[in-house]
């Protein structure tokens, strides 16, 4: 079922969003090499938990982290660990939901460890620039199908693969809800947007191939090749949309 967001609820998702982003931002200030995957989940666990919010992963379907912590050819939901132990070069994507009062909001961003190559660079570059292209014209009416095609195209253009085995999804009261927001398509295919709906765009670009090797939990490339992720929650509106997963200003927060 497809649901649109009232004002009250869109409010929530917003303190969920300032807190998701906020625990992101605290994992990358650790990341460097020679830290753990587990130790980078305890940080955003003891932030979500600090500001009064649920770690929305931990326990979803089993998974047993706060934190999806993917390095280079893992793609999504990678298991946080004391044995992964990150190295120089690698790039590691943290994907964190956190939900405040039963709202839930979705983010992900793709970090360097240490020095990486400049493939790599390129590659977190253009994973990014894919979910801008997608909220270009995007609004009321829009369809499905306008993102994903713009997200494909975007990392085409640049030699990379966009993932078609996974995508993104509505976001409110569930972490997963209606509709599947596929990452590759046709534009002014697919369903209508309608203002006051909540999706999560979450760009997975590969530098080859975009087909996975999926085995559980487990999202790898085929080839080996490495992989990133650039995730927000945003609300549909009349004229354009809004980012949910962002800080919300100082003044704002102290009245939260
Ligand atoms: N942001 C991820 C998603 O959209 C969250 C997965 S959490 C997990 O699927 F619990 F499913 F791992
Ligand atoms: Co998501």
């Amino acid at each position: 079922m497809i649901t649109t967001k009232n004002q009250k609820e869109i409010e929530l998702m917003k303190i969920a969003g300032d807190i998701t982003i906020r625990a992101i931002e605290e994992v990358g200030k650790h990341i460097r090499p020679g830290i753990s995957t587990k130790e980078l989940d305890k940080i955003a666990h003891d932030y979500i938990v600090s500001r009064g919010a649920k770690p929305s992963c931990l326990g979803y379907q089993g998974f047993p982290g706060t934190i999806c912590a993917s390095v280079d050819e893992v793609v999504v939901h990678g298991i946080p660990s004391d044995d992964i132990i990150l190295q120089e070069g690698q790039i590691i994507s943290i994907d964190c939901v956190a939900s405040y009062k039963g709202y839930h909001g979705d983010a992900a961003r793709t970090f360097a460890v240490g020095n990486i190559s400049e493939e790599k660079q390129k590659l977190i570059k253009v994973t990014e620039e894919c979910f801008w292209k997608a909220l270009e014209g995007l609004k009321d009416g829009s369809r499905l199908g306008d993102i994903g095609a713009a997200v494909q195209k975007n990392a085409e253009k640049h030699g990379f693969g966009s993932v078609r085995e996974m995508g993104g999804h509505g976001i409110g009261r569930h972490m997963h809800e209606d509709p599947f927001v596929p990452m590759f398509g046709t534009a002014g295919t697919g369903m209508k947007l309608k203002t006051g709906m909540t999706i999560a765009i979450e760009p997975m670009i590969t530098a080859g191939t975009w087909e996975l090797r999926l085995n559980g939990w487990d999202a790898r490339t085929k080839d080996g090749r490495p992989s990133a992720h650039y995730e927000n929650t945003v609300l549909i509106k009349d004229d354009g949309v809004e980012i949910l997963t962002k800080k919300l200003e100082a003044n704002n927060f102290e009245q939260r």
